[in-house]
């Protein structure tokens, strides 16, 4: 059997944890500074803002730390940077293109909320994955992170929902 859940779970945390913070210590102030694109609409929109993608970033990197020191390997913080950065990238590239849609903020889209930022996550980790968690780049293993991120997604937006800190449970 190919498949080693514990590593997949190193991996899947940092960048998790760096898509959630934002939605609880979100910012004010814009990413794209208020600015329009070619097509009169926001560049990225309210929904992307530069303290929630500093708290991301930081908060997937202390996850990092903290598997580093379980593990007795350093290169967990600095995958975590990776993965968390890609993650950041990965959400803002989903707003850039939901905007160009024209959807308006929080209008929901599978692949851009729930996907896209794992995808990147994933595309900027790869050259660590390869020497650290090998296990993760086998097809099943790389099944198993896009349907348990789309299904712990969900759940965890239902819960935030619930909680008051998301106006849509999306
Ligand atoms: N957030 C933030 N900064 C980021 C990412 C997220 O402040 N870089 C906060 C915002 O308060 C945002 C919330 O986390 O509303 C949820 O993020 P997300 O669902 O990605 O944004 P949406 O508001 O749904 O906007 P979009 O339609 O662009 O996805
Ligand atoms: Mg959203």
């Amino acid at each position: 059997m190919g498949l080693d859940f514990v590593a997949i779970v190193l991996f899947l945390l940092p960048p998790y944890v760096a898509n959630a913070a934002p939605v609880v210590f979100g910012g004010k102030f814009p990413v794209d500074m208020g600015a329009t694109a070619w097509d009169g609409r926001r560049f990225l929109g309210d929904g992307k803002t530069w303290k929630g993608l500093i708290v991301g970033i930081t908060s997937g990197v202390l996850v990092g730390y903290a598997e580093a020191f379980v593990t007795g390997n350093s290169m967990f913080a600095f995958l975590a940077l990776l993965s968390s950065t890609g993650a950041m990238l990965g959400d803002m590239l989903g707003s850039f293109i939901k905007r160009r849609l024209d959807y308006e903020r929080g209008r929901p889209s599978l692949l851009m909320d729930q996907l896209l930022f794992i995808i990147f996550a994933f595309i900027l980790s790869y050259p660590v994955l390869e020497s650290i968690l090998p296990q993760v780049l086998v097809p099943e293993s790389i099944v198993i992170i896009l349907f348990a991120t789309y299904v712990l997604h969900r759940i965890m937006n239902i819960i935030a929902n619930k909680l008051g800190l998301k106006k849509v449970p999306w």
